[in-house]
């Protein structure tokens, strides 16, 4: 498919995680095999060292804010611009009586509806590869960090490895789609998954562009073959 442009990308990326906001996590856990969990452990924990309260962006069903809150008790205002994937999330929350720290908000990473210099860290999981305008999130980040905050930032990659790489393209453009069209009645959703992996930024494309937004200390760590990288930062 043809990834959206700039103008229309915020309206469709709201509709689509809408529409697959029901069966959101148990695909996320199905397609990655239970993996995706550790992915989140190890991207809660760059922030181990930075006490103080977070902010989880493009935070969806909200399972990287509850993984932050897990590993120490900390505020975490969860942003979302799609208001089924925050309820359903928060419904959750409830359930689970972990309301206390986390605080969902619905509003645009790319014009935070916040103060400058609020947090000491910062987290985004699978979220950046979807904003319409990358430095301009990363810019609004930055402004919203206090000096010293850290930045934890978990995106989907191309792994490299040859034969590995070959069979994890044609998994990601030919079977999941399929399987994950047919669970959440969505296909058009999970092509464009596949296909915004494909169209992303490189590692080092997005490091630079850290580095633009004013982050220091910023690298890159691939995990799972470098089906998945995690990125930090800090605001000096
Ligand atoms: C793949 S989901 C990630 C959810 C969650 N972080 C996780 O770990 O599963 C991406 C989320 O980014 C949100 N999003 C995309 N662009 C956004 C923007 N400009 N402002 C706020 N949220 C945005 C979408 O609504 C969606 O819920």
């Amino acid at each position: 498919m043809t990834l959206p442009a700039e103008e229309t990308k915020k309206e469709f990326v709201q509709q689509k995680f809408a529409s697959v906001t029901p069966k959101y996590d148990f695909l996320n856990s199905l397609l990655s095999l239970y993996i995706d969990r550790y992915w989140r452990v190890r991207t809660a924990a760059l922030l181990d060292g930075r006490p103080g309260p977070v902010l989880d962006l493009c935070a969806g069903t909200l399972p990287l804010s509850r993984e932050v809150v897990r590993r120490k008790e900390r505020k975490v205002l969860a942003l979302d611009f799609c208001f089924d994937m925050l309820e359903y999330g928060r419904e959750r929350l409830d359930k689970a009586g972990e309301r206390k720290n986390i605080m969902p908000v619905c509003g645009d990473g790319e014009a935070l509806p916040l103060p400058s210099e609020t947090f000491t860290g910062f987290t985004v999981a699978f979220g950046i590869r979807n904003l319409a305008n990358l430095p301009r999130g990363l810019a609004e980040v930055h402004r919203v960090l206090r000096p010293g905050g850290v930045a934890a930032v978990l995106e989907f990659s191309r792994p490299s490895l040859p034969v590995f790489s070959q069979f994890y393209r044609f998994y990601l453009h030919r079977v999941l789609p399929v399987l994950a069209g047919m669970i959440s009645g969505d296909r058009e959703a999970y092509k464009y998954l596949a296909d915004s992996i494909e169209g992303f930024y490189s590692q080092e494309e997005v490091c630079s562009m850290m580095k633009d937004a004013g982050f220091t200390d910023v690298s890159f760590t691939p995990l799972t073959f470098g089906i998945v990288t995690l990125y930090s930062g800090t605001k000096q």
